[in-house]
């Protein structure tokens, strides 16, 4: 079996186009064509990562925080990660927003483990996520310029992709100078189809650039609209509750079962009663407000920043698990996912043994 066919599934659970404009989740280095036996799930690509899928001959690393932030300007060696990933020739694919932002992500995963139900996103996206785009085309030509669309991701749709719609009409013009160089001669009424696809924002100029490219008219009769809506269910954190009111005491003690973890940091009377739970797997702080909006009772996350925490204490209960704990039950999550769709491949979670940071 192929990289590919692991890229693919992972693509459909947490589409790769819902990243952030900063972030760089995809294929981080290696082939797709590559076959894969054993994987590697990993929150980092870390030199232990490495070593360790290395020692059980896996092909394929799959990371939630990508190898590759910055664009890479040279392959340095001297990187013993890069150095040991091109000897052994280990792939590596990142899921980094895109498992944040879908339902049943990262936040979902950290409140399934401490069995919150009716779970919800916590922070829808309000960004106008998608454009429309509609251009003419002549009749016979739409899956050749279709094709060069979706072959770039273009047309993806939550879980679908190669998503597009075509309707049919007449359409007219007069040359005015010899310098149009019209695709069809016969001047007019002449029948046309004009197509509708779903773009990303980001996605707007290479989609003009390429129909520049492929189309055949000298000029594109375009338009791009802004969806007036965020049309997914889509969105940071996760917010949900106890099936019946639990003491934080109690809440704590859960989490550290939960989650393996000796000591948590955490903010709030611990005889106070919770039912609702409002979660962000990661860097939590800037969401302690919307927690607050909804009314959750608690707060769980990782990276609470010291001022985050003193605006909100009076108000919300807060448990910090640290950054690496709060996001490592989605790789249980997502070797669940993969297990049963490829019983072929063999899923190992690594998790490192140390913490990054030191207690005295
Ligand atoms: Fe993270």
């Amino acid at each position: 079996m192929t990289i590919k066919k692991i890229f693919d599934l992972l693509n459909g659970y947490a589409p790769f186009a819902f990243q952030e404009s900063w972030d760089s989740s995809g294929l981080q280095i290696g082939n797709l064509n590559n076959k894969v036996e054993k994987v590697v799930l990993s929150l980092d690509v870390t030199l232990s990562s490495v070593i360790e899928a290395k020692k059980i001959g896996a092909q394929l690393i799959i990371s939630h925080h990508p190898l590759f932030f910055k664009p890479l300007k040279r392959i340095d060696l001297s990187n013993k990660v890069l150095k040991m990933l091109l000897e052994s020739n280990i792939s590596v694919i990142s899921s980094h927003t895109p498992l944040d932002v879908v339902p049943d992500g990262v936040s979902f995963a950290l409140g399934k483990i401490l069995n919150l139900r009716n779970l919800k996103i916590l922070s829808p996206l309000k960004e106008k996520f998608f454009y429309k785009i509609f251009f003419n085309v002549p009749t016979g030509l739409e899956k050749k310029i279709l094709d060069e669309l979706f072959s770039e991701g273009i047309g993806e749709y939550l879980y679908y992709k190669d998503c597009a719609f075509e309707t049919f009409g007449e359409g007219r013009f007069s040359p005015k100078s010899p310098k149009g160089r019209p695709y069809i001669s016969s001047i007019a009424p002449y029948k046309e189809g004009k197509i509708e696809v779903l773009i990303r924002k980001d996605k707007i100029d290479w989609v003009i650039n390429k129909l520049r490219e492929c189309h055949p008219y000298d000029e594109i009769a375009f338009d791009v609209f802004e969806e007036a809506i965020n049309p997914l269910n889509i969105g940071y954190g996760s917010i949900g509750e106890f099936s019946s009111p639990i003491k934080l005491s109690q809440v704590i003690e859960d989490i550290k079962d939960a989650l393996g973890l000796s000591k948590i940091r955490y903010s709030g009377d611990l005889k106070k009663k919770i039912k609702k739970v409002a979660l962000l797997g990661g860097s939590g702080s800037s969401f302690i407000k919307e927690a607050v909006e909804k009314s959750a009772d608690l707060f769980i996350s990782g990276d609470i920043k010291y001022h985050d925490l003193l605006e909100n204490s009076d108000k919300i209960s807060i448990i910090d698990v640290g950054h690496r704990a709060s996001e490592e039950p989605i790789l249980i999550s997502l070797k669940e996912m993969l297990s049963k769709e490829f019983r072929e491949v063999e899923f190992f979670i690594y998790k490192e043994l140390t913490d990054i940071y030191k207690y005295i």
